[in-house]
């Protein structure tokens, strides 16, 4: 038996959250928020932290810089029981990454410094470590620069060990979504973007003609629909699940809680319909406190998220 359910190599930082702002941002005022959130960020630590609260056994590599930022980080992480025990604290010109989100009623601005998220290369790995595991997972290709070169081979030499495959790529700052995404997705058993990632990486306006597309290249293909729900699409058949009716702090890490959620029932070979229904009520969880990873830390608040819902 594999001594991970999940392991994942990525970006570890934290999201500074301000709320409250007024509406325009006028250059040079002063201008007050009514709220922060200094908490867990970054698409892979939070995939990472709210497997390991739902119960998978999780195990992360990273390069942080040497600094405080890149410690809370980390320690939030190993509170939350993720195994942490490779993950390279780096001092050198560059420090942990920092995402600055301004939180407004209808949008968000996001503001990432990438730091040593670009730089965690081939040679921070332990290629041992990560295929101890039945599930190999990777978020945010575009920014991951140091890796992106060798993220082909490294899926190869995850399957060439019987793991299984999944990627969300989030968005790509540059929005130009390259060809060389498709010849990866050959080697992905589940792909996990929101509908507009989903248009972007099929290089369509028509979401329909994306996931067509998109399915022939990859045998599982999950969308993200935001308050929608998601849908899943294996071959010809479409399993549809809706979302769970919420009041919504903010939606910041929605996206990778129902990754988590998904992927903690996907490695314990549940139907579709389970697994999606698991994305949900977890990117649902996730909105219920502020950041990405807030509403899993707590047991209490969990199990009575769930419990309310009867599930
Ligand atoms: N308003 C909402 N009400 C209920 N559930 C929601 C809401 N917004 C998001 N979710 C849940 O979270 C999931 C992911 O949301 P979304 O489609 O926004 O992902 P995303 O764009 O990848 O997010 P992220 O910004 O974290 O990358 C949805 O599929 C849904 O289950
Ligand atoms: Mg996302």
């Amino acid at each position: 038996m594999p001594r991970f359910d999940v392991t994942i190599a990525g970006e570890l930082n934290l999201d500074l959250i301000l709320y409250g702002l007024p509406e325009q941002l006028p250059p040079e005022r002063e201008l007050l928020a009514s709220g922060v959130m200094l908490t867990l960020g970054s698409s892979s630590a939070i995939v990472a932290h709210n497997l390991a609260a739902l119960g998978s056994r999780v195990g992360f590599q990273s390069r942080i810089g040497d600094d405080p930022l890149g410690q809370i980080a980390l320690d939030r992480l190993k509170q939350g029981n993720v195994d942490v025990s490779l993950v390279r604290r780096v001092a050198g010109a560059s420090t942990t990454g920092l995402t600055v989100i301004l939180h407004h009623e209808a949008w968000r601005n996001i503001l990432t410094y990438s730091g040593t998220i670009a730089e965690l290369t081939w040679d921070d790995l332990d290629l041992d470590y990560l295929a101890d595991s039945r599930h190999f997972h990777f978020s945010s290709y575009y920014l991951q620069r140091g890796l992106r070169p060798r993220v082909s081979e490294l899926f190869q030499k995850m399957k060439a060990r019987g793991l299984t495959i999944s990627l969300d790529t989030n968005d790509d700052p540059d929005d130009r979504w390259e060809g060389d995404l498709h010849e990866l997705l050959g080697h992905v058993d589940v792909f996990l973007p929101n509908e507009r990632e989903a248009r972007k990486a099929a290089g369509t306006d028509d979401l329909e003609a994306a996931i067509r597309k998109l399915s022939g290249l990859v045998p599982l293909v999950v969308v993200k629909l935001g308050r929608k729900g998601a849908l899943a699409q294996r071959g010809a058949a479409r399993v549809v699940s809706p979302s769970r009716e919420v009041v919504v702090v903010d939606t910041v890490g929605a996206g990778d809680s129902f990754d988590a959620g998904f992927l903690h029932e996907y490695v314990r070979g549940s139907d579709l319909a389970t697994c999606l229904a698991s994305g949900n009520r977890a990117g649902a969880l996730s909105t219920t406190r502020p950041g990405g990873t807030e509403a899993f830390r707590e047991a209490a608040h969990r199990q009575e998220f769930f419990r309310q819902r009867g599930i």
